[in-house]
């Protein structure tokens, strides 16, 4: 799909048909790192949750009630990344910004992520409102990573309208 049209259709999608397949979501991920990042350090990390036994006990526990409906039937993504490295000189945070480095690089290849997915035919929910210590201990994430979201993907089965944004002169300044 030509980029303007993807980054306008684009939606998050709260009811799915059917997860995305592996090779789907390889595919997106591939996108995906394709963002810029700090000294191209590439320290965002995925955690696939695709197989069919997994998904329904792992959603449940993963999720808080709301979410965990949202995504029936999607595979899931949990996003994280490695801390202490992006936005860090010999060990030390290089400017007041510290670890959102790490967030700002995993947010770049997030964005590639969901409009990728769009592109292949997929939608997808990103979720912050998630359980970390479940996921944590259900997938042997490291301590040095820190979770954030988890994403739904899969073939959507709701057609959401889009939502409002806010005007250009609430969000950008010009000098
Ligand atoms: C970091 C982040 C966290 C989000 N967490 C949730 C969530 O926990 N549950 C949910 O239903 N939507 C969640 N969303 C989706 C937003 O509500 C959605 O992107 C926003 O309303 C704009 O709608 P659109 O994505 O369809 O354009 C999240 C989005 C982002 C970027």
């Amino acid at each position: 799909m030509e980029f303007s049209m993807l980054t306008t259709m684009r939606r998050s999608v709260r009811k799915y048909l059917s997860p995305a397949p592996k090779s789907g979501i390889e595919a997106v991920l591939r996108k995906a790192q394709m963002a810029p990042s700090w000294k191209n350090m590439q320290t965002s990390r995925y955690y696939v949750v695709e197989s069919p036994e997994l998904l329904d006990e792992f959603r449940v526990n993963a999720l808080p009630e709301g979410n965990a409906k949202k995504s029936e039937n999607a595979a899931l993504i949990v996003s994280t990344f490695v801390k202490d490295e992006v936005g860090f000189i010999d060990g030390k945070p290089a400017n007041d910004a510290g670890n959102c480095w790490g967030a700002y690089d995993l947010g770049l290849q997030g964005a590639y992520l969901v409009l990728a997915a769009s592109n292949e035919g997929y939608d997808t929910l990103i979720m912050g409102i998630r359980n970390e210590e479940f996921i944590r201990e259900a997938l042997a994430i490291p301590e040095n990573e820190q979770i954030m979201a988890v994403i739904a993907i899969g073939k959507r089965g709701e057609e959401p309208a889009m939502r409002p944004r806010k005007e250009l002169s609430e969000i950008a300044k010009f000098f």
